[in-house]
């Protein structure tokens, strides 16, 4: 069952009805101040980082799920309504909610009179500007109030919901005209306001939130829209301020009016904060709102917005017979890798923006998506992150964004960390050819006094791994490796205790093959890398380093028909058939299959067989089987899961991708396009009753075989599948893969998916790259660039040519 549809020509989803089984949520932004809006206008704003510095109040893990958000309420004689239907939930005559790229918009209807909303965050400034049009659809005149409400946070989201002893004395605004400024703590150590204004003369305003809300209603009801109708200007003083709009809308029939209001966040110089005592500098206020005044400059900054949204899908277009295909590729798939690199794991519906920063594993993996849309940013990412590095190669495994500081509370420790920043610098230097970026000075744990090129960072992330194996010769896992719950050291038996930094952790036995497989994959980046500096000896030595690991993966990692994966703190197998549950695992037969590990030998194929015979099931592969029945001391967090949840043979959306990249490195194109279908948003999109979650991006988790609802999402939007099914459909199902030393198309297909086209641009030249497909999954034959026949897959790479016009044949 849908809720909606795709509109593909305006890379829109058009959602026709506000009871969608969750929140259907989009983000407007695109660098540094953010809004969450959902499909009935609820969400919050903020500024750089989810947590210090929120704008708008939340009510997270409420009932409904989505109360509090930017609302307007229309005022029709005795009928109150919301054009997004939330919060008074009064009965739409129609109701329509696009979600677009970088903006929301809605189009309802209620006796006669039609409401448009427009929201978006324009490229070049620190405000959500909302454009709200009233039109008379009916034969009679119309006397409207139009209402707008959001609810201030007072910046620090974590001590506004703890700290409210002291937060109901602190709130402080002030009212201008049709501006509210709400500059709580501004008085002492802040240097920023936000503010709420609209371009028209306002009737009254609100902002104490008791006066608006009115005692023992709520935003469904509120007081003074319902019941007084109208505002009462009141000042706040503590409490919960608020901002909130009366305006007086005569629309004779036929008519239109439209206001546009704009959330701004607005900061001053320590040294100018002030106009005049205790009245704050509204200089900054006064330029952003000057900008936008008028309907033309919604448009304007509208028309900019999308430009640079055009620009940036430019990048990788698809042209192919499958529509599904052709959307996920060449609109929601790299949008949604946009939202995970902004937002790391910080902001959606299901992650609070309070908790963990950025993480050093997550970051990278998401560089693997975004790279090729804004490389600068990926550099600049790049140095942020191995700035947290610690001397001997080890990572912090997160850190916070704004202060770009590790996060001690967590530490380092997870084995796997080191080697993703190799993932992340490859790929950069892949798209860009800058290898400027290597030879950049990068400090340790932020210390500049203990800095080095990054290539030594990404030498000591390499080390780390060799430097740290346990009995069998394999990597150790630490307190964790990519499965941030399969915790082998900790033995956590009390609730309370961290699964991950409780016991020894960092314990010095368990093992895991997972890391191998890294290993061996980004080793072999790690030694091209070496090789592109002239570092010919560094290289060989970590090929070395490399097949050592290959030989060992395939002496104690293999299992007769699978890869183990891992071993415990007394050296038991995880994941082999020897075991009563957890026999066999997604993650270290789907990396140590993509990095090449036992292909020659023919273990791969076994192990993918054994893959599919095993753990998949209708609505994607399973992270393990058989599921855990009970708690494991020795396996920590994996097994705290009821059997079908999360870690605990979830499909685990983000490692799907892995098995389906390793059937390309095997030529399996009909096995790769299953895998990738049963995850892909634009086919589960028929499902959505079940699915639950947004059929335009990805979640991070659906429930397994074992749970009590299979296929059943939870956990959209901020989630490594975003990058990986992005780098698995277009770089190695369409196969278009940035090389070192050039663009390489190698397509692993399914047998019916017929020819196609991609445009990529690459290192400043446009690829004009078309493929006849002729029935086969994989195997190029010929190609043939700008009349030449080129020998291999790798485009030659020409410094200044800005087409090439490729032809490949399979
Ligand atoms: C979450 C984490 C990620 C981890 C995964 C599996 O998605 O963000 O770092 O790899 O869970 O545990
Ligand atoms: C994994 C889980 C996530 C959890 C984290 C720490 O990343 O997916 O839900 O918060 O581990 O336990």
């Amino acid at each position: 069952m849908k809720f909606g549809y795709f509109d593909d020509a305006n890379k829109e989803y058009v959602i026709t009805t506000p009871k969608t089984p969750l929140p259907w949520i989009n983000y407007l932004g695109t660098k540094d101040f953010f809004s969450l809006i959902s499909n009935t206008e609820g969400g919050y704003s903020f500024y750089k980082d989810a947590k210090l510095l929120r704008i708008t109040r939340f009510r997270y893990n409420n009932v409904p799920a989505d109360s509090n958000g930017k609302y307007y309420y229309i005022k029709d004689g005795d009928t109150v309504w919301n054009p997004g239907w939330m919060p008074t939930k009064t009965d739409l005559d129609s109701y329509e909610c696009r979600h677009g790229i970088g903006y929301s918009k809605w189009e309802s209807r209620k006796n006669g009179v039609r409401a448009n909303v427009l929201a978006f965050v324009p490229t070049n400034d620190t405000c959500e500007l909302n454009q709200v049009k009233l039109t008379n659809e009916s034969d009679q005149a119309k006397e409207l109030t139009l209402f707008s409400y959001v609810e201030w946070c007072l910046w620090n989201a974590q001590d506004d919901m703890l700290n409210f002893q002291r937060n109901f004395s602190t709130g402080e605004v002030e009212v201008i005209g049709s501006t509210i400024y709400h500059k709580t703590e501004y008085r002492e150590r802040r240097n920023h306001y936000a503010l709420f204004s609209v371009n028209a003369p306002i009737e009254n305003f609100e902002t104490q939130r008791e006066d608006f809300l009115g005692a023992y209603h709520d935003n469904r009801d509120p007081k003074a829209v319902c019941e007084d109708g109208h505002l009462h200007g009141s000042i706040a003083h503590g409490w919960s301020p608020v901002a909130a709009h009366e305006i007086k809308v005569s629309l004779k029939p036929g008519e239109s009016k439209s206001f546009v209001f704009v959330l701004g966040y607005c900061e001053n110089p320590d040294n100018d904060k002030w106009e005049s005592k205790g009245v704050i500098n509204k200089a900054p206020a006064k330029a952003l709102l000057s900008k936008y005044q008028t309907d033309a400059d919604v448009d304007r900054a509208f028309g900019e917005l999308k430009a640079y949204w055009d620009e940036l899908l430019s990048i990788y277009t698809l042209e192919s017979s499958n529509d599904k295909v052709n959307r996920m590729v060449n609109i929601w798939n790299q949008y949604q890798c946009m939202v995970t690199f902004n937002m790391s794991r910080s902001a959606s519906y299901f992650e609070s923006g309070i908790g963990r920063g950025m993480g050093f594993r997550d970051s990278n993996q998401d560089l693997l998506g975004f790279v090729h849309l804004i490389p600068e940013r990926a550099r600049e990412r790049i140095i942020d992150i191995a700035s947290t590095q610690f001397e001997n190669g080890s990572a912090y495994h997160q850190y916070q964004p704004l202060t770009k500081r590790g996060n001690s509370d967590i530490g380092s420790g997870f084995n796997d960390d080191p080697l993703w920043l190799i993932a992340g610098t490859s790929a950069y230097v892949r798209e860009t050819g800058d290898v400027s970026i290597l030879k950049e000075t990068v400090p340790y744990d932020n210390d500049m006094s203990k800095a080095t090129s990054l290539m030594e960072h990404l030498k000591r992330s390499f080390d780390f791994t060799v430097n740290n194996k346990g009995p069998h010769g394999l990597p150790l896992i630490g307190r964790a490796d990519w499965n941030d719950c399969l915790n082998l050291n900790c033995f956590s038996e009390h609730p309370g205790e961290p699964f991950q930094t409780f016991g020894p952790s960092e314990g010095p036995v368990a093992e895991s093959v997972f890391i191998a497989g890294m290993f061996v994959k980004y080793g072999e980046e790690y030694a091209q890398l070496a090789d592109l500096l002239g570092d010919s000896a560094e290289a060989a030595r970590a090929r070395k380093e490399v097949k050592v690991m290959y030989d060992t993966v395939l002496k104690e990692g293999w299992d007769g028909e699978w890869f183990i994966r891992a071993f415990d703190a007394e050296s038991r197998k995880i994941g082999s058939k020897e075991c009563e549950e957890g026999k066999i695992f997604i993650e270290s037969n789907g990396f140590c299959s993509l990095a090449g590990i036992g292909v020659k030998e023919g273990y791969v194929e076994k192990a993918l067989d054994s893959v599919k015979a095993h753990l998949d099931c209708k609505y994607g592969v399973m992270i393990l089987q058989p599921a855990y029945t009970v708690y494991h001391l020795e396996l920590g967090e994996i097994s705290s899961y009821p059997p079908g949840y999360k870690e605990n043979a979830g499909i685990f959306c983000h490692n799907n991708p892995w098995v389906s990249i390793a059937e390309t490195v095997i030529g399996r194109g009909n096995r790769a396009f299953e895998i990738y279908k049963k995850t892909c948003p634009a086919y589960t999109e028929e499902i959505s009753e079940i699915h639950k979650t947004e059929p335009y991006v990805y979640c991070q988790m659906v429930a397994g075989n074992d749970a009590y609802i299979p296929g059943e999402g939870k956990n959209s939007w901020l989630t490594g599948t975003a990058a990986w099914t992005f780098v698995n459909i277009s770089q190695y199902i369409l196969g278009v893969y940035p090389t070192l030393k050039g663009l390489s198309v190698n397509p692993c297909v399914p047998s019916d998916f017929g020819n196609f086209k991609v445009t990529r641009k690459f290192r400043g030249a446009t690829y004009h790259i078309e493929v006849e497909t002729n029935g086969h999954e994989s195997g190029v034959k010929s190609m043939i660039v700008d009349g030449v026949n080129v020998p291999g897959t790798v485009i030659p790479y020409e410094e200044g040519k800005k087409e090439y016009n490729v032809k490949v044949v399979m």
